[in-house]
């Protein structure tokens, strides 16, 4: 009945995303704001659905995680102390023919690559964004948006030490925006000026860092892959000595198969006690944590799982993005995991004729306390179940006019485009175990297979 189409490119998701609301280019009417994008009634939910993922992972599951949620805006100096007011830049080029701007590091050939033009010496260009803090705009009021959500963490560990009575090894997790001023952004919400960061900056005894290291590594690809995203579409790269950053030991990056190739998703990082160090020389306070077993005094080492939410956004849209021909039809859908997909139930009544719908809305009405459910009684039943298959919903639950009669309902499965029919009674505890993975064919009482398509 169904077969293959094509496969997923980057101007096909950008389109759906756009027709089913998941994201906007930013001020859209005023002809949109480079690297900045909106998300909308479908994406938030799919990207409150990763953040919630990952701070269940991350914190609630654990014992040795707590979470923070620290300010934008920051005291300048942190910025200094971190390095990112001196050395936070990339390498700008200017085409002297058509004054297009790229980032020289990734350029292959030393012309435009817009016009072919001659370009300048390369400049460093630092990527933090500068505002003021009060009336006067004066370089005493420089204040910066921070660029990565993890000095936050950094500058507030003597606080949650000492009010958390955490012991090493443990860590502190955030989720946040971050901004950076990008020479080049592009491919979709991949590389943006204001994005959003979930990083977690687990502090260690010296010597054990690389046991841990490797300990994050796998605990964060695993969660790629237990949110359902294809093994073969993952790796793992590890950093060449060049490649890292002066004050790490070792650093990975998790690794996504997009559209336009492998690109990083997540970076893990072993920071070792370069971070405390500079705060605590900058600030003049001790950072030493003080350790009750050995009775010694030292800085910890801090192991930094350091994820992009909207880049983890992209990865599950091309993931679960799919395309095949059903009854010489094309039918789009996304195979999201139930707990990634922005609505997990839609009620379709077949009409809109008044006993019908009043039942209708009494289902939904019982449905959404427990799940993000949507009601749709418009246009042909055809057309609905496309439309919930494009926006990634698991089940469609259908009442038609028998249903007034036998009081059932019709459970559709989205990756299938099986049906069951089960008492309306039944029809949460049958969805709830559904959405937890429970084979579809699994029948509650008085229930029937209704339509088998493969
Ligand atoms: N604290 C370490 C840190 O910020 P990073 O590699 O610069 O490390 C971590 O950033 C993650 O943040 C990246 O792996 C990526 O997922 C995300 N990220 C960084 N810059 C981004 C941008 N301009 N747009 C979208 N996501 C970005």
């Amino acid at each position: 009945m169904s077969e293959k189409a094509g496969k997923v490119t980057m101007e096909k998701l950008v389109s759906l995303c756009q027709r089913r609301g998941f994201v906007f280019p930013s001020s859209d009417i005023y002809g949109g704001l480079s690297g900045c994008w909106d998300y909308g009634p479908a994406g938030i939910e799919l990207k409150r659905n990763v953040k919630e993922a990952w701070w269940r992972s991350i914190v609630q599951e654990r014992d040795d995680v707590v979470g923070i949620d620290s300010s934008i805006l920051m005291n300048p100096r942190v910025w200094e102390a971190s390095g990112h007011v001196a050395g936070f830049s990339d390498p700008l080029v200017e085409c002297k023919n058509c004054h297009l701007r790229w980032r020289a590091d990734q350029l292959t050939e030393n012309k435009c690559p817009a016009c072919g033009g001659e370009l300048t010496e390369p400049r460093q260009f630092n990527l933090m964004f500068k505002t003021f803090i009060g009336p006067v705009e004066e370089a005493a009021a420089t204040v910066y948006l921070r660029p990565e959500t993890a000095q936050g963490i950094f500058v507030n560990f003597m606080n949650i030490v000492n009010t958390s009575r955490k012991r090493l090894p443990f860590g502190v997790a955030q989720i946040g925006k971050s901004f950076r001023n990008e020479i080049t952004t592009g491919n979709f919400i991949f590389r943006s000026r204001e994005f959003e960061q979930m990083e977690m900056e687990f502090f260690v005894k010296p010597g054990t860092d690389g046991q841990w290291l490797d300990y994050w590594v796998q605990e964060r690809f695993n969660w790629y892959v237990k949110l359902g995203i294809k093994k073969e579409n993952l790796r793992r790269r590890e950093h060449g000595q060049e490649e890292l950053a002066h004050y790490a030991r070792g650093c990975f990056d998790i690794e996504y198969l997009f559209p336009m190739g492998w690109s990083e998703l997540e970076g893990i990082a072993n920071r070792c006690d370069f971070d405390l160090k500079q705060h605590m020389t900058h600030s003049g306070k001790s950072l030493e944590y003080y350790d009750d077993e050995t009775k010694e005094h030292y800085l910890p080492y801090i192991i930094e799982p350091s994820a992009g939410v909207d880049r983890s956004v992209l990865a599950i849209l091309c993931d679960a993005y799919d395309e095949e021909t059903v009854n010489d039809e094309l039918r789009v859908v996304f195979h999201f995991h139930p707990d990634l997909a922005p609505v997990k139930v839609a009620v379709l009544p077949l009409s809109r004729k008044e006993n019908l719908a009043a039942l209708a809305k009494d289902v939904y009405g019982a449905l959404r306390p427990c799940f993000a459910t949507q009601y749709d009684d418009t246009q042909a039943i055809g057309r609905r179940y496309r439309r919930q298959d494009e926006l990634g919903t698991p089940y469609c639950v259908t009442i038609d006019f028998a249903s007034l009669e036998d009081n059932m309902a019709t459970i559709r499965e989205r990756d299938s485009m099986n049906q069951i029919r089960v008492p309306i009674p039944a029809l949460k505890d049958t969805l709830l175990a559904k959405l937890a993975g429970e084979d579809l064919f699994i029948l509650p009482e008085g229930g029937k297979i209704w339509k088998q398509e493969k």
